[in-house]
């Protein structure tokens, strides 16, 4: 029974990693700077004015439901047309369900941005930020490849020296 689980798992995460590896390939096209280790969830709405403008780093995970701008509508250039910039996410991060990237803003490596946080200002790497406007609630964080936790354990929790 438990080798039969483990079969439907396997096969449920590859087909996952094909349609993710197929997502990364239809934004790429579309001019986004993201790599293929980037795992960016379905339902994650990333500008579509300025694709260009949008850089993921290396192995960082986007959860459904997050936002990242790169152009504002209200801040205009001489000419009348809509403020571009570039907005920017490191590597090995993780940006919890519903969060919002503002345009402009850059967020160093091995970042967590908590659950339906809205990030104003730029995040120094390897901390912890959340709430609305998000603020810095841990630092000397490390994050593996898998955009998951290395200095964390179901038993001694928080691990920071
Ligand atoms: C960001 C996160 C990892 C922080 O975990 P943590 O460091 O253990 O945080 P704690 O629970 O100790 O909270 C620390 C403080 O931050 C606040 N906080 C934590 N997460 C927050 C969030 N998402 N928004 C606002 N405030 C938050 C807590 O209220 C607490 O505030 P206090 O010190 O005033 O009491 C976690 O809260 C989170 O958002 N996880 C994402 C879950 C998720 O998206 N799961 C789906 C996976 S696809």
């Amino acid at each position: 029974m438990i080798n039969i689980l483990k079969i439907k798992f396997s096969i449920i995460l590859f087909l996952a990693s094909v349609i993710r590896k197929l997502r990364v390939f239809k934004y790429r096209i579309r001019g986004y700077d993201i790599p293929y280790s980037a795992v960016i969830e379905g339902n994650v709405k990333l500008d579509r004015l300025y694709t260009k403008g949008i850089h993921i780093g290396s192995n960082t995970l986007v959860g459904s439901g997050v936002v990242i701008l790169s152009h504002d509508h209200c801040k205009r250039t001489n000419d009348n047309q809509p403020y571009l910039i570039d907005t920017y996410i490191g590597r090995n991060c993780f940006i919890a369900l519903n969060s919002i990237i503002l345009p402009g803003v850059k967020i160093g490596d091995e970042v967590i941005v908590g659950a339906g946080s809205v990030i104003t200002k730029d995040i120094p790497s390897n901390s912890v930020v959340a709430g609305n406007p998000a603020r810095i609630i841990r630092t000397g964080i490390k994050m593996n490849n898998f955009a998951a936790l290395e200095n964390w354990t179901v038993e001694n929790g928080w691990i920071i020296e």
